[in-house]
């Protein structure tokens, strides 16, 4: 493509150093949709004929489909995706396909086909998140009453709802789709008629090609238009955050279904065996999905440290932004989907969750409340119920269980009524602030994420 300066052919070494057509391969259908928007832009400008439109768009429409048919051969010889495309389409077309790349270069060609690609990966996680979110929220609704601890430092504190815990997920999630819509606001902005770096003396309709392309508008600034991978760093950090989210529910599951907690059974179809030891069902999609949210934040890593050191504008470094951009694209992709079904094929066991939460400490907050409502300062409370809990655990005997009068000795705001507040559901009821889990709360909750997630 640049032979007229060059005496020498490119060494082999150099040629399979720089290629980047093994991975950039699969922008080819939205290479070839920039590059048909590009014919119409030169079309428009009277650079290529109406035949001559037809032809490229025609021959570029058959390389797709041959691509797609797994019959179309890409060569490392011709770098990347843009120069294996367009020089197949001048062997079969002729000069019109050498027409094609004019006022354009690969700068920012590369720059609307990585925009393209993005924006379509974008809505596919933003459409996997929600099932994800859906298999929770039915998760949710599945596990009925069933009530668990909620735990600080993975310490017992006060209990809550399962589905209540569940639902927290569902609102991480929601932030991560929020994340990603907004990124896609900045992305949508199309590059192409930048050229290398200036533009070009041949003006372009840049704004009709926008149009084309799907795009809400045109960058503003040639430099900035091939320099910029700020919509590629955002997406990458939206996707590194939905894969901490998606670590930590990974961490709470693997938590679960040990023996120690027995919270939850997964399904056989999600878990795997030992080849050594016969009782062994493992969480492995959970544990995957906690080591995998590792590469999502070396991805991010990687591209803001491949552009921290760039002057303008284009530099070849930047070729190094699509690996890191694919897998993380890949890799939520695939944790989504199979959460989603591991998600739906989980089961409660209320057996567990009941004998831990039987635990009456879990009330002790409630205890501390009690004696609020009836005047005492809260940090006074605290410290009587604290002195209580030394007793109960001295003494090995139960809240329920120590009698009203030793309560009086502790303080003689207590009253009979102080045992109403050491059951579980009451307990759950009262927790009926904006946000908290009592049944009623987390009912309506459902009932506004199975709306929310319908459409
Ligand atoms: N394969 C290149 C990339 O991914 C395309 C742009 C090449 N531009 C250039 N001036 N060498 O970045």
């Amino acid at each position: 493509m640049w032979k007229g300066r060059f005496s020498q052919p490119t060494s082999q070494l150099v040629q399979s150093y720089g290629q980047s057509v093994s991975f950039d391969w699969r922008l080819y259908a939205h290479d070839i949709r920039g590059s048909i928007a590009q014919s119409k832009g030169l079309l428009k400008a009277g650079i290529i004929t109406s035949d001559e439109q037809s032809a490229i768009e025609k021959g570029l429409l058959e390389i797709r489909q041959e691509i797609e048919a797994g019959q179309f051969e890409f060569k490392q010889s011709l770098e990347d995706v843009h120069m294996n495309i367009e020089s197949e389409l001048t062997r079969r077309i002729g000069p019109a396909g050498a027409k094609l790349h004019t006022a354009r270069s690969r700068n920012d060609q590369v720059a609307t086909d990585v925009r393209l690609y993005t924006r379509d990966a974008v809505q596919e996680i933003i459409s996997l998140i929600q099932s994800l979110q859906r298999a929770l929220v039915e998760a949710a609704e599945r596990s009925g009453h069933a009530v668990v601890p909620g735990y600080t430092h993975l310490q017992r504190g006060q209990p809550v709802l399962f589905a209540h815990h569940l639902l927290a997920y569902v609102e991480m999630l929601s932030r991560d789709s929020a994340r990603l819509a907004d990124a896609n606001k900045r992305l949508n902005v199309c590059p192409l008629g930048s050229g290398a770096l200036a533009g070009s003396t041949i003006i372009l309709d840049r704004e009709f090609m926008a149009a084309e392309l799907g795009f809400d508008g045109v960058t503003q600034n040639s430099m900035d238009a091939v320099s910029d991978r700020d919509f590629a760093a955002e997406v990458l950090f939206s996707i590194a955050l939905c894969g901490v989210h998606l670590s930590r529910l990974s961490e709470d599951v693997i938590l679960w279904c040990s023996a120690e907690f027995g919270f939850i059974t997964l399904s056989d179809a999600h878990t795997t065996g030992s080849s050594l030891m016969p009782q062994k069902k493992n969480p492995d999609v959970a544990e995957l999905t906690r080591g995998k949210s590792g590469r999502l934040i070396g991805n991010l890593m990687a591209l803001l440290t491949l552009l921290k050191g760039l002057p303008m504008t284009y530099n070849r470094d930047m070729q190094e932004d699509k690996e890191p951009l694919f897998d993380s694209i890949d890799t939520i992709k695939a944790a989504l989907a199979v959460f989603a079904e591991m998600m739906a094929g989980m089961e409660v066991n209320e057996t567990r969750t009941r004998a831990a939460t039987s635990d009456p400490m879990l009330l002790a907050t409630d205890l501390a409340d009690y004696l609020v409502n009836h005047g005492v300062p809260f940090r006074s409370a605290h410290e009587v119920i604290g002195k209580l809990v030394a007793h109960s655990i001295a003494e090995k005997v139960a809240f329920a269980d120590i009698p009203l009068s030793k309560y009086q000795e502790f303080s003689s705001a207590f009253e009979s009524d102080l045992f109403a507040c050491l059951n579980l559901e009451t307990a759950l009821a009262a927790r009926k602030g904006i946000g908290a889990p009592s049944p009623h709360n987390v009912t309506a909750q459902i009932a506004r994420w199975k709306e929310a997630l319908s459409q």
